[in-house]
């Protein structure tokens, strides 16, 4: 089976963690801070802040920017729970709004309906690594004084006119759980270019500590530190991050153009001046012959790692059905997300999968991928 997936570990990989376990100094320190270092430059911001992992990042930025509980935050349905529960988690109301059906990222036309006197902020996910239509919603949340969180979890490398995502909005968040384009296993970054925000996030994530650390605390935070060892792991990582992502666009790009053959698939569409990360391949079928789960199976039977991600979008998830159950509920009126209708999102819940188009994908791999389209649907 060809897998969806396939982390890069080599020697450099073990040999930065032997360093960082012989030093006997485990937690966060000197080794995050060069990772930080590098990710900030790579991105383009002034501040980078390494957690735990990317729900943290985002739960962190998202409490530093000091949202209070019942406030709203506009984001999109068609994503990882994490997007939406780092929302929930603080006592925020995750608003769900509908997609695009070419990019399958939030439609900033949709998004001036959804704000209420109770909106504080914008998080666009950039799903599947394909950048949000950022400059459209920037311009929205400047217009009604709204903060812009990107998800940019799955899109380390992804561009918009140049610029890299994580630069966009005003504070962002990256996970580098064990598939995405870089890892650690487990970890995360938030990114800013705003000093105040930063400060936040680092008390957020540290127990409230000032920045000389020591046994001041300044106001409830967590522990949401990253351990050297996992930094080091990251170091080595973000050197094979900008030609992992050249890899899989070329893969992407291959394969764009063989389905563009096929009536029946449709792949999400990069717009002009967007670069995604490719982080997953997930074209839609449109086949009289069988519906999204055949087409998984099918392609498992010929060898292919293939997955529906987000059959079910946050709305439809029980999480959000039985928001009822959730403590902040006895503080906060949650819409009745039963009655939330999101047809985009839900039709592309029902005809998307995913394709392996990981940067270690052979030639032999992706002909092997080819065929078993031709084979399916041909
Ligand atoms: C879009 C999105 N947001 C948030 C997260 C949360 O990241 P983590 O799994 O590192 O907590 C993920 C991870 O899969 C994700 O894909």
């Amino acid at each position: 089976m060809i897998p969806f997936a396939k982390p890069i570990i080599e020697e450099e990989e073990v040999e930065a963690v032997k360093r960082v376990l012989e030093s006997g100094m485990l937690a966060e320190g000197k080794v995050s801070r060069e990772l930080e270092r590098q990710f900030a430059k790579y991105i383009g911001t002034k501040f980078a802040t390494v957690t735990n992992n990317g729900t943290t990042a985002l739960s962190t930025a998202l409490e530093a920017m000091a949202l209070e509980p019942g406030d709203e935050v506009i984001t999109s349905p068609f994503t990882f729970i994490a997007s939406a529960n780092s929302i929930a988690m603080i006592g925020a109301i995750p608003i769900f709004v509908d997609v695009k059906p070419d990019s399958y990222n939030i439609d900033p036309e949709l998004i001036e309906d959804a704000i209420t006197e109770k909106t504080r902020a914008i998080m666009p996910v950039h799903i599947f690594g394909m950048p949000a239509d950022m400059k459209h919603i920037m311009d929205i949340a400047e217009s009604h004084d709204l903060q812009v969180i990107e998800d940019a979890c799955q899109a380390h490398g992804a561009e918009v006119d140049g610029r890299k995502v994580g630069s966009l909005g005003h504070v962002s968040a990256f996970s580098f759980y064990a598939t995405k384009n870089m890892m650690t296993g487990e970890g995360g970054m938030i990114t800013t270019d705003n000093e105040e925000l930063f400060d936040r996030c680092l008390m957020v994530k540290n127990h409230g500590r000032g920045k000389q650390g020591g046994y001041s605390h300044f106001r409830i935070g967590y522990n949401n530190r990253m351990m050297d060892v996992v930094a080091a792991i990251g170091i080595e990582q973000m050197k094979r991050l900008p030609e992992a992502v050249k890899q899989r666009r070329k893969n992407a790009h291959e394969f764009d153009e063989f389905f563009s053959e096929f009536e029946s698939i449709k792949p999400q569409v990069e717009d002009k001046g967007l670069k995604s990360a490719y982080h997953l391949y997930a074209p839609r079928l449109y086949s009289d012959k069988m519906d999204r789960d055949g087409i998984v199976s099918a392609l498992r039977e010929q060898g292919v790692g293939s997955r529906a991600v987000y059959a079910l979008p946050c709305h439809k998830q029980d999480t959000y059905l039985n928001i009822q159950q959730w403590r902040w509920a006895k503080f906060v009126d949650y819409p009745d997300y039963s009655a939330v209708t999101l047809p985009v999102s839900e039709e592309i819940g029902s005809r998307h999968f995913d394709i392996p188009v990981h940067p270690s994908l052979t030639d032999n791999d992706k002909q092997q991928i080819k065929d078993a389209f031709t084979k399916i649907l041909g």
